[in-house]
C-alpha cells in the first residue's frame, strides 16, 4: 500500500477537476434512452401497485418562473402569461389522476416534493387545487415529509400560510449569494432582509425544516464577499443548507453564455469558496452532509448521516429510503421497480400525451444486476462517505476484491485517491476522508461503468467536478 502524501491544491485540481456527474442517480440521466417507453412504465406501475403496503415518494415539477436567473440549470419555462401556467396546471392535474388510476391499491405517500422552476409562481388557490388532487386520491403517512421549493422574491405571506395549512412541513429556498455585484451579474436581486423575514414567517407557522441554497463558482464571487454571505446565512440559521458547485454548461443552457465569463472563479478559487463554506457552517455547529449539504445536529438529515442511513434521489439527500418514486410534470424523473422513467420536456408534447390519455414518457432506463450493485456502492459513497464491504458482499452475493479489482487498483494505486489522502481502503470498508469530501464525485466516478465508455467520446456532457 502506498503511503499517503499531502499533495498541493494545484496537484489535486490538476488530477481531479474534470467533467463528472453529481450522481442524483446511477446510471445518470444521460444513459436514459427512448427504448424505454410508456408501455414499460405501465408495467412498472403495475408491479409497484402490487406492493400495496409500501408508501410512495412523489415528485411534482412546476416549471414556471417570471424571469430567468442566468446561472439556472433547471428545467424551467419563463413566462409572465398566466394562461400558459393555467393550461399546465390543468394537464398536471390530469396526470395525477392517470397515475392514481394505475395505482388502485398503492395509495400512501410518505414523501412529496414540489420543485421547479418556482412552484410559488402559482397563486395560493392554485397550489391548494393541486394539493387537493393528491389529497383526494392518496393518504399521507402521519410523518410524511412534504416539501416545496420557493423563490423568496415571489413568495408571499399568504403562500406560506396556505402551504402550512395544507400540511407542508419543509421549505427550500434559493439565495445563491447575497453580494450585490454577484446578484446583478446573474440577474437575481434578492435582499437579506426579505429572505430572513420569509424564514421567520415560515418558522412562526411551524415549518419544521427550512433549507437555503447557495452556489459557489458564480461571477465576481470572492472569498471576502462569500464569507459575508455565509455570515448572513448563519444569522438566519436554517435547519439545512445546500452549497452547490456552479454547473456551468453553456452547451446545454445557452443563456449561460450571457454571464460575464471572464469573472467566473477558477477551480482553485472555487475550492477555496467551498472550504470557506465548510469552515463557516461547521464552525457554527452544522454537520457536513454528503457532498454539498449542511444540517443542524437536531435535524433528521444529521441524525441519518450519523446513523449512515442517508439516501440520495433526484430531490437531493433524503432520510426516506428511496422505495418507489413517481414523478409528474414536464421533465420529472421517477425511480420505481428498478427503472428510471423521465417525462417529456416540452409543453406541447406533454399536453398531447395527456390529451390522448397517455403518460407523457420520453425515455427511461431499466437497471440490470450490475447497475443495481454499482448504484448501491455509489450511493453509499455519495451519501454516507463510507462503504461497508461485507454488507455489499452479502447483499449482492459477490467477492468485492474480485468484482471490483480494477476499481480497487484505481483507488489505491500510485497517484490515486488513497495516496492523495482522499480515501482509506481496508478489506472491511472504503471511507472518504474530510479532504476527500471535496472530491467524492471523483471517487464515485471510479465505480461508474458508463463513464469509461463516454470518456472515449469528446462530446461534453457533464459540468466539472470542482
Ligand atoms: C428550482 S431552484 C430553487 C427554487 C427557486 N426557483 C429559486 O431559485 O429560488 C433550485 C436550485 O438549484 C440550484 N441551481 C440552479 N442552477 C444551478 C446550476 N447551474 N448549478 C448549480 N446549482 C444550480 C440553485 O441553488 C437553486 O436554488
Ligand atoms: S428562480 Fe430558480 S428555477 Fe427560476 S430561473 Fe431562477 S434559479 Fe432557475
Amino acid at each position: 500500500m502506498s503511503t499517503p502524501t499531502a499533495p498541493s491544491t494545484a496537484e489535486l485540481l490538476a488530477r481531479y477537476d474534470r467533467p463528472g456527474p453529481r450522481y442524483t442517480s446511477y446510471p445518470t440521466a444521460v444513459e436514459f434512452h427512448d427504448g424505454f417507453t410508456e408501455a414499460h412504465y405501465r408495467e412498472r406501475l403495475a408491479a409497484a401497485d402490487a406492493r400495496a403496503d409500501a408508501p410512495l415518494s412523489v415528485y411534482a415539477h412546476l416549471p414556471f418562473c417570471e424571469e430567468r436567473c442566468l446561472y439556472c440549470g433547471c428545467n424551467v419555462v419563463i413566462t409572465k402569461r398566466r394562461d400558459v401556467a393555467d393550461a399546465y396546471l390543468g394537464h398536471v392535474l390530469e396526470e395525477v389522476d392517470l397515475l392514481a388510476r394505475h395505482l388502485p391499491r398503492r395509495r400512501t405517500i410518505a414523501q412529496m416534493h414540489w420543485g421547479g422552476g418556482t412552484p410559488t409562481y402559482y397563486p395560493p388557490d392554485d397550489l391548494e387545487r393541486f394539493h387537493r388532487a393528491f389529497a383526494e386520491r392518496f393518504t399521507f403517512t402521519s410523518d410524511a415529509e412534504i416539501g416545496i421549493e420557493v423563490d423568496p422574491r415571489v413568495t408571499t405571506a399568504d403562500h406560506v400560510a396556505t402551504l402550512r395549512r395544507l400540511g407542508f412541513n419543509r421549505l427550500s429556498m434559493g439565495v445563491q449569494d447575497f453580494a450585490p455585484e454577484v446578484q446583478e451579474a446573474v440577474h437575481r436581486v434578492q435582499s437579506y432582509e426579505w429572505t430572513a423575514e420569509l424564514v421567520q414567517r415560515a418558522r412562526d407557522l411551524g415549518f419544521g425544516s427550512i433549507n437555503i441554497d447557495l452556489i459557489y463558482g458564480l461571477p465576481y464571487q470572492s472569498i471576502a464577499g462569500f464569507r459575508h454571505t455565509l455570515g448572513l446565512v448563519n444569522r438566519i440559521r436554517p435547519e439545512r443548507i445546500a452549497v452547490y458547485s456552479f454547473a456551468f454548461v453553456p452547451w446545454i443552457k445557452a443563456h449561460m453564455k450571457h454571464l460575464p465569463q471572464e469573472s467566473l472563479p477558477g477551480a482553485a478559487l472555487k475550492l477555496e469558496l467551498l472550504a470557506s463554506a465548510i469552515d463557516a457552517f461547521t464552525g457554527a455547529g452544522y454537520r457536513a452532509i454528503g457532498m454539498d449539504h449542511f444540517a443542524l445536529p437536531e435535524d433528521e438529515l444529521s441524525r441519518a448521516a450519523e446513523a449512515r442511513t442517508l439516501h440520495r434521489n433526484f430531490m437531493g439527500y433524503t432520510v426516506q429510503s428511496a422505495g418507489d418514486m413517481v414523478a409528474v410534470g414536464i421533465s420529472g424523473i421517477g425511480d420505481l421497480q428498478d427503472a428510471f422513467v423521465q417525462n417529456v420536456k416540452k409543453l406541447p408534447e406533454y399536453y398531447a400525451a395527456l390529451d390522448a390519455g397517455r403518460f407523457p414518457v420520453e425515455r427511461g432506463y431499466a437497471l440490470d444486476a450490475d447497475d443495481l450493485m454499482r448504484r448501491h456502492v455509489i450511493t453509499q459513497l455519495m451519501c454516507n462517505l463510507h462503504l461497508d464491504i461485507a454488507e455489499v458482499e452479502r447483499r449482492f452475493g459477490l467477492r468485492f476484491a474480485e468484482t471490483f479489482a480494477t476499481e480497487l487498483d484505481e483507488l489505491t494505486g500510485p497517484y490515486s485517491p488513497q495516496t492523495h489522502g482522499l480515501v482509506t481502503v481496508t478489506p472491511e470498508a472504503i471511507d472518504v476522508t474530510a479532504r476527500g469530501r471535496l472530491f467524492v464525485r471523483n471517487v464515485a466516478m471510479i465505480f461508474d461503468r458508463y463513464l469509461r465508455a463516454r470518456a472515449a467520446t469528446a462530446k461534453p456532457v457533464f459540468s466539472r467536478t470542482v
